[in-house]
């Protein structure tokens, strides 16, 4: 049954609408707020979004936008009164599926829901279908069958062609870098610059004149005029990376050409209208930072209003052997070498392996190791310790055999061993497992904390 979720504040419309939607056989739910619209559509799914465009708190268009992180697949119409048919077609430009004018004609609508159903089976068997042939599976350079990376795909489709700043969360090496152009590059803006500044690599007051540029004369040193980033960018995108790291005087700067789309060049008494879309990313916890109070409130719901969360490696176990196959194809062309084939224990390895540094790390190992295999297959004296130090199994004969590891890298993995043993041993009571190894237990918190247990 095609489930229907409506949204309009008019509340006779909306219980009208339920009521007939609900005689045609729809499973329907209906809202007059909605923000708590946004909260019941990212709990289940819903097959179709109705929603009035003009709300007071909240527009049908940024609803829309804000379900893209959760609900991409889903199909949007909004509903409006004729005077305002132009927004409608905007929001149609970014990626809603149809408008209709109030007051609404019924077999009209009914015709728009069924092609909405059509067009949103349609989408969902070619996702499926391309499963099926597709040999790899990715976004342009970006690669993953996991069903989130899929997701993400969808999303990252969707809110190309929409305005809206996003906000792209993951741990490092993720591949929030990878994301941020793939939406400049798929969007409208792509034949304008795209300009990335990495926030967290510049001290505070020359983050400020990097962003925002400054006029001959507004520090000592300022010998000529300097545009800033956002000036670069104007028609295009700005990535803003590492947005966790910026201080409290960028935070309140940033927020006004958020809220202005204006900002001043240092040292100049004008201001200039811009016109970018931004897109941030960060590997912090900000919500963290909202408690403690270094981010500021009002800046994070105007960063966040699509977020994109990338996650972990090791959360997703089916792009592993994906990724591992792409990186040893792509690195063997780029040093014209003959694909290597990658061995069924260093295989395992990998697989059995929990990433902590994501795809970057997975991506520098398979580099290590077509470098270092030289022959035509990839063992696991090819992998980087790392490796070979985080298995939970006790350390293989083979690692110790490995003779590009040092002494300490040998003693390492066998000190870290027998720890987790005894550990293990003692049910996790720390001072049990000192007792067991006879060592201290200040010893064996030290270790603890060295190795990370
Ligand atoms: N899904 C993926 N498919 C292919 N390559 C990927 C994927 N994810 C990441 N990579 C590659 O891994 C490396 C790290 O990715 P990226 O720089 O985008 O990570 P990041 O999340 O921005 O990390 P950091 O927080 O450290 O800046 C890049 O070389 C990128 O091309
Ligand atoms: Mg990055």
């Amino acid at each position: 049954m095609t489930k229907i979720l409506i949204v309009e504040d008019d509340r006779n419309t909306l219980s009208g609408l339920t009521e007939i939607l609900t005689q045609e056989n729809y499973s329907v739910e209906g809202i007059d707020n909605p923000t708590e619209a946004i909260k019941i559509l990212s709990k289940e799914p819903f097959d179709i979004l109705l929603t009035d465009l003009k709300m007071p708190k909240m527009s049908g268009l940024e609803l829309y936008e804000r379900t893209l992180s959760f609900a991409p697949e889903m199909k949007t119409i909004v509903m409006t009164a004729y005077s305002s048919v132009k927004d409608a077609v905007e929001a149609m430009k970014r990626g809603v599926y149809e408008y209709m004018t109030k007051p609404l004609d019924l077999d009209e609508l009914f015709i728009v829901l069924e092609k909405a159903v059509g067009a949103q089976k349609l989408v969902r068997e070619n996702v499926a279908l391309k499963k099926q042939v597709q040999a790899t599976y990715g976004f342009g350079k970006i690669i993953g069958k996991s069903e989130v990376m899929q997701r993400i795909f969808t999303t990252i489709e969707k809110v190309a062609k929409t305005q809206s700043t996003i906000l792209i969360r993951g741990e490092s090496g993720t591949g929030k870098e990878l994301v941020a152009r793939a939406i400049h590059y798929n969007s409208p803006r792509s034949a304008k610059p795209l300009v990335e500044i990495s926030c967290a690599s510049f001290p505070e007051n020359l983050l400020e004149s990097e962003l925002f540029g400054y006029e001959k004369g507004a520090f000592t040193g300022a010998d000529r005029q300097k545009k800033g980033r956002f000036e670069l960018a104007h028609g295009g995108t700005i990535f803003l990376d590492e947005i966790g790291d910026i201080s409290e005087s960028v935070q309140v700067k940033l927020l006004r050409v958020l809220q202005e789309r204006q900002f001043t060049r240092l040292g100049a008494t004008e201001t200039f209208d811009v016109d970018v879309r931004v897109i941030t990313a960060t590997n912090r916890d900000l919500e963290d930072a909202l408690e403690k109070g270094t981010f500021r409130e009002d800046l994070y719901y105007r960063l966040n209003v699509i977020p994109v969360f990338l996650p972990p490696l090791r959360d997703r176990r089916e792009d592993l052997k994906l990724l591992l196959e792409y990186f040893v194809k792509k690195i063997s062309v780029e040093n014209k070498l003959s694909t290597l084939v990658i061995s069924e224990a260093a295989m395992k390895l990998c697989l059995d392996y929990n990433w902590p540094g994501n795809v970057r790390e997975l991506e520098n190992a398979v580099e290590n190791a077509v470098v270092l295999g030289e022959g035509s297959i990839i063992e696991p004296e090819h992998l980087p310790f790392g490796i070979h130090r985080k298995r939970k199994n006790a350390p293989s004969a083979d690692f110790f055999a490995n003779t590009g590891a040092t002494f300490k890298d040998k003693t390492e993995v066998a000190e870290k061993f027998i720890l987790e043993q005894a550990i293990k041993e003692a049910n996790g009571n720390k001072s049990e497992a000192a007792k067991i190894l006879d060592i201290s237990l200040r010893t064996m918190r030290y270790k603890i904390k060295r190795y990370n247990l």
